[in-house]
């Protein structure tokens, strides 16, 4: 998989996104329903901020992560180890345009700060 400098540019940072915990856990309060123990797709997690708070405050919800670049992804896992979450978090490595997942395999599909990359209509779809 082709590696761009653009991924050591916000190698060690938080995130690597505009966004914050306050913001995701508002997005998230947002949906109507999501059943106890639902499955969580976030794509382009970079290093998961926002994945670790989403299992902390989704219930018992299992969220897979995924991102192009496995550094971050590392990372992501280091920092669920820490907070108690690693249990309900599962990382992929895959590009965003190439899923490796069935249709309606998760109950939420989650992209913070990322949808940019393959463009928001696209990324609907
Ligand atoms: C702006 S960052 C947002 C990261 C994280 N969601 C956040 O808010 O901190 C975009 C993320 O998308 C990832 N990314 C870029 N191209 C991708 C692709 N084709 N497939 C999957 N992830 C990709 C980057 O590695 C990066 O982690």
């Amino acid at each position: 998989m082709e590696e761009s400098t653009i991924f050591e540019i916000f190698d060690g940072l938080p995130r690597q996104g505009p966004c914050s915990n306050k913001c995701t856990e508002k997005a998230f309060r947002s949906i109507p329903y999501l059943p106890e123990g639902s499955k969580i797709l976030d794509i382009g997690c970079g290093v998961g901020m926002q994945t670790i708070h989403l299992a902390e405050i989704c219930g018992n919800c299992h969220i897979t992560a995924v991102d192009v670049y496995q550094p971050y992804l590392d990372t992501l896992m280091e920092n669920a180890k820490a907070k108690g979450v690693d249990d309900r978090i599962t990382t992929v490595r895959s590009s965003m345009d190439k899923l490796p997942f069935e249709t309606r395999e998760f109950d939420l599909i989650w992209a913070e700060g990322s949808i940019f990359v393959m463009g928001f209509e696209r990324g609907l779809e």
